[in-house]
């Protein structure tokens, strides 16, 4: 098939556009050509690259007559925040497309409820990029389970990867928060520690969608969780991450508003996004439709990305990991 992906240099094209070559898929990856994918890869040779301006062209309402004219069978849309983006393009490629993949965002159901949450919840984002995944999750579905538009929905955790940074037992993106761990020193947590965040690797999310590709059956009207196979607690990230040191993790938990005023707004703005959503997402539904098999847990996910970091002098731990 033809696939475009749209915004496939990033975190999760990096990944993608090499899996589907392999798949034996005709690649076309558009994206401004700002950025160069995170590692390089012999298939990009034979990626076709074309430099568009999404922002620009959907003010001009071209964007989705750009994306017809690259004459796809299949879109993978990685960057589409608002209804009105997604709704450009599904009124640009309805009838001209075997398959529409969105990627979303586990942030659609909003706090946890019942854990592990599972795709059939009812949803309450919160904050604007939630919300606003949410509206396009719905109006996705609703298209194709009412007018046939063959669109499916993949939802990622905090996506993780060798070449940036991930996110961090603190719950922020402070890689500071890895060296005073592997040092052994004193690590300031909220509450108890126990609220929980949910890591996949961008190679397990690349899998998802091409494993959604190969199962349009399955995957055609549906969305689906694509994370690692367990959430992790913040105190039992750290306390693992100390291990990968040598250390035993030196925790101090305090109530929210002590420890907030201990770190940068950036930080506590950062920690409250992802602890007030705690997320602890199901895989079974894409186990069980797409054939979904995550090659990686939360915690080997992020120590294969924090040895990166290590490596490159971003992170000053003493050891590799
Ligand atoms: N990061 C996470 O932890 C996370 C978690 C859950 C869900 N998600 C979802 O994952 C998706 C993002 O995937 P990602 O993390 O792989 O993206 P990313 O790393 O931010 O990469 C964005 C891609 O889009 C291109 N791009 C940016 N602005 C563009 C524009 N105006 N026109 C055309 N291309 C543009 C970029 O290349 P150029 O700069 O060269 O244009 C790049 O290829 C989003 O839908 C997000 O909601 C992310």
């Amino acid at each position: 098939m033809r696939v475009v992906v749209i915004g496939g240099s990033g975190h999760v094209g990096t990944f993608l556009a090499p899996r589907l070559v392999e798949a034996g898929h005709d690649v076309v990856c558009v994206s401004r050509g700002e950025r160069e994918p995170y590692q390089p890869h012999a298939a990009w040779r034979f990626v076709e690259r074309v430099s568009l301006d999404r922002a620009a062209e959907e003010a001009a309402g071209t964007f989705g007559e750009r994306i017809r004219d690259l004459q796809p069978d299949a879109v993978v849309d990685l960057i589409c925040f608002q209804k009105d983006s997604a709704n450009q393009l599904v009124e640009a490629l309805r009838g001209n497309v075997q398959h529409f993949l969105h990627c979303g965002t586990i942030w659609v159901h909003g706090h946890s409820t019942q854990v592990p949450a599972t795709e059939d919840l009812p949803r309450h984002p919160f904050g604007e990029y939630g919300i606003g995944k949410a509206e396009i999750e719905a109006y996705l579905l609703d298209e194709a389970r009412r007018n046939g538009f063959p669109a499916t929905v993949l939802h990622p955790g905090h996506i993780v990867g060798p070449g940036w940074a991930p996110l961090n037992p603190a719950g922020h993106f402070d890689t500071g928060v890895f060296e005073t761990l592997a040092r052994g020193e004193e690590l300031a947590l909220p509450n108890l520690g126990m609220e929980t965040v949910h890591h996949v690797h961008a190679d397990d999310v690349a899998q998802a969608f091409v494993r959604a590709l190969a199962n349009w059956g399955g995957s055609v009207g549906e969305s689906f969780h694509v994370v690692s196979p367990q959430a992790l607690t913040l105190r039992g990230y750290a306390e693992a991450v100390a291990g990968w040191f040598g250390r035993q993790a030196h925790l101090n938990f305090l109530p929210w508003e002590e420890w907030k005023s201990g770190v940068s707004g950036e930080d506590a703005a950062g920690t409250w996004d992802h602890i007030a959503h705690s997320p602890n997402c199901s895989i079974d539904k894409a186990r069980r439709l797409l054939y979904y098999q995550p090659r990686y847990s939360s915690l080997q996910a992020v120590r294969e990305s924090v040895g990166g970091l290590i490596e490159n002098g971003v992170v000053d731990a003493g050891f590799r990991v």
